[in-house]
């Protein structure tokens, strides 16, 4: 029968003893055995089916089903599991949630909305990596008002600190006395970006909230609940995972696609 041979850190990681990244660290720093050698190179496989893998000297255990849930994560909340200065974190509003998931990407501590918690480390992966440009769409209310000339800006991509941005999609929603709400629409991740963004063309951000992730949209979840994904949303992402697309135009997903500029990973 053929061996199959997987990454450490990935079968650590399904069995929901720690995260990838956590799984990495627990083979650099000696902790882990493969048939009572320890291994401390990351590119390291193993068969599960016949390998006798232990971390801490106990026996890696089977791995879980993946779970996918959506939650409306409210202002004032941290978006990861633990926080050292002890504020509200994610993981107070999932309790119950028997199988041990993180979350995809962040979300500002004031900011609101979808956010996507699974163990799933490929369907994260395929979400966040700005090669695969999956679209992340926020309602932005931002001080002032928009003008075309900062729409046009924000499409063609800005510079910030760390260099100019891709192009973004940018719709006028809706229009108060001195603010303006907006959607838009980004295929990367960079820490505060749509604030920057906004920032650069003279217009700061005042609420923003995550109202769709690649196929998935947060409707009307209320903030602070969650629920488990459909199987048609589970099947949509893990669909993302199996065609990966990598985006050479990230601007115009649909125009390069047509003109046969992506390349799909297999
Ligand atoms: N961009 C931001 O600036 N903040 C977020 O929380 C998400 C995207």
């Amino acid at each position: 029968m053929e061996r199959r041979k997987i990454r450490l850190q990935k079968l650590i990681a399904a069995t929901g003893l720690a995260s990838r990244r956590k799984a990495e660290q627990l083979i650099v720093s000696g902790r882990v055995t493969v048939n009572g050698q320890v291994v401390t190179a990351l590119g390291t496989t193993a068969d599960p089916t016949r390998d006798h893998i232990k971390v801490d000297g106990k026996h890696l255990k089977a791995a879980q089903p993946f779970v996918y849930l959506m939650l409306n994560k409210p202002k004032y909340v941290m978006s990861t599991m633990d926080d050292p200065g002890g504020r509200p974190t994610v993981k107070d509003l999932i309790r119950g949630v028997s199988i041990r998931v993180f979350p995809v990407g962040r979300l500002d501590f004031d900011s609101e909305g979808l956010l996507l918690l699974t163990n799933d480390g490929n369907v994260a992966q395929t979400l966040l990596h700005p090669r695969y440009g999956v679209a992340k769409t926020y309602l932005v209310k931002v001080k002032g008002m928009l003008t075309d000339e900062d729409i046009r800006l924000l499409e063609q991509g800005v510079r910030l600190d760390d260099g100019m941005t891709a192009p973004a999609q940018v719709k006028k929603v809706g229009k108060a006395e001195q603010n303006s709400w907006l959607e838009v629409t980004i295929r990367e991740g960079r820490k505060h970006q749509v604030k920057r963004m906004l920032l650069a063309v003279g217009h700061p951000v005042i609420r923003l909230k995550r109202i769709r992730m690649g196929p998935l949209s947060l409707g009307r979840l209320e903030p602070g609940s969650f629920r488990f994904l459909t199987d048609r949303e589970a099947n949509a992402l893990r669909e993302l995972v199996r065609k990966r697309i990598r985006v050479v135009e990230p601007e115009a997903t649909e125009k390069a696609r047509s003109k046969g500029a992506v390349q799909v990973i297999r």
